[in-house]
């Protein structure tokens, strides 16, 4: 089996899908590789370094390949010869176009970011990688963005008290923001509709803020459900009042396939201290806050609304390399002897095969696709 490695064509990406390491793993696993010249650049990789990991490097990834791996879906995919394979977060579920597109081309397609989030695919799962890194960082934004300090500081002038912070969403991106916050001295909060995940947030030394409900506020995938009117009030007044009383607050609110919650509106921002930050993790998908601009920073009544999109690209290295650790395994996972299998039967495959032999064959893709008209 060959697999192509494109230079990621997005604007700003500087990913890369494979890196030399993970390369020099498929290698050695008896699969060719061919990354396209400078794929690597924007993650600090060189061709070199891909030469001395078994590769070569050429004009284009596109040409001859079994299955091209990607970050994004690349802009030449309707090229690929029918019966390549891509595997690259496609968003099928909201780009519906990209999949009719692939559909159309006979490109059999997996969705990195629909692996289904079960122990079995945990090394594979980007989506889990990535929200880790954007969590984190979005911890360094609120302090930079903050006038204030994060820790507790004694000095001859006195001693600062600590900043307080709140994170919205206890999932992945939400736990590490805590325990990255934590560690820069902030006294944090969480809070989640799933009370499961209390635990989690009190043993990174947060304070779990929960709404008593009355209905299932998880599915059985362990992902968020969308809550009835009843639910989404109390948890509204919960964090209406919580919201005043803190110098930042991180939200990382969201429900898969669905726009994010709106849990933080204009009149909250109004009632926060001015000073105060937010940061909207859920920017991209419509945002938990109803003045977040996706891609910008906005400040409203003196409190700075920080949108940030795609920020494991500006970590591009270890995002790399996280993302290649999840695609080599996947590869390893979908491949035998050196060629690709696709076993429907599998959870794995049949959670993230979008299109195959020219058809959608994603159910929830394709009843989101059909709801919205075709
Ligand atoms: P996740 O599914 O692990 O966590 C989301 C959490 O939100 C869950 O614990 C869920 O129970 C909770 N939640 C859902 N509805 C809620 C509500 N009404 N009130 C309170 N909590 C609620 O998701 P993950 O992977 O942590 O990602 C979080 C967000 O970060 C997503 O919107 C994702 O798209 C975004 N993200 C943004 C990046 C960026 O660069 N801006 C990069 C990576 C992820």
């Amino acid at each position: 089996m060959r697999v192509g490695v494109p230079k990621e064509t997005a604007e700003g990406e500087r990913r890369v899908a494979l890196t030399p390491n993970a390369t020099s793993r498929l290698v050695s696993g008896g699969i060719e590789v061919v990354v396209e010249s400078g794929a690597g650049d924007g993650s600090f990789f060189s061709d070199a370094e891909y030469q001395e990991a078994g590769a070569s490097t050429a004009p284009s990834a596109f040409e001859s390949v079994d299955l091209v791996v990607a970050v994004r879906k690349p802009d030449i995919v309707t090229s690929l010869a029918a019966g390549t394979a891509l595997a690259a977060m496609i968003q099928p579920l909201v780009d519906h176009a990209a999949v009719r597109s692939l559909a159309e081309a006979g490109v059999t397609s997996f969705s990195m970011d629909t692996i289904p989030r079960i122990a079995r695919a945990q090394s594979m799962d980007v989506l889990s990688s990535m929200a880790s890194l954007a969590g984190y960082k979005a911890a360094i934004i609120a302090a930079d963005a903050l006038g204030k300090l994060f820790p507790m500081m004694m000095a001859a002038s006195g001693t600062t008290p600590p900043a307080k912070g709140l994170v919205l969403g206890a999932g992945v991106a939400g736990l590490q923001a805590i325990a990255t916050a934590r560690r820069l001295g902030a006294v944090l909060s969480g809070y989640d509709v799933r009370p499961v995940v209390r635990e989690q947030v009190e043993s990174l030394g947060a304070t779990f803020l929960e709404v008593e409900l009355e209905e299932e506020a998880e599915d059985a995938g362990g992902y968020a459900r969308e809550l009835s009117e009843e639910a989404r009030r109390k948890g509204q007044e919960l964090v209406h009042s919580a919201v005043q009383e803190m110098d930042f607050v991180i939200t990382t609110a969201a429900i898969p396939g669905r726009p994010a919650p709106k849990l933080i509106d204009a009149g909250m921002v109004r009632d926060m201290q001015p000073g105060a930050v937010i940061v909207d993790l859920a920017a991209e998908s419509g945002g938990n806050c109803e003045l977040t601009k996706p891609g910008e920073t906005v400040v409203e009544n003196g409190v700075t609304i920080v949108g940030p999109l795609n920020l494991p690209s500006s970590m591009p290295t270890h995002a790399s390399q996280m993302y290649a650790r999840n695609m080599l395994n996947f590869i390893n996972h979908t491949t035998k002897d050196g060629d690709l299998i696709i076993d429907t039967e599998d959870e794995i495959t049949k959670g993230c095969l979008i299109t195959h032999g020219g058809d959608i064959v994603h159910e929830a893709t394709a009843a989101a696709m059909k709801a919205n008209g075709g």
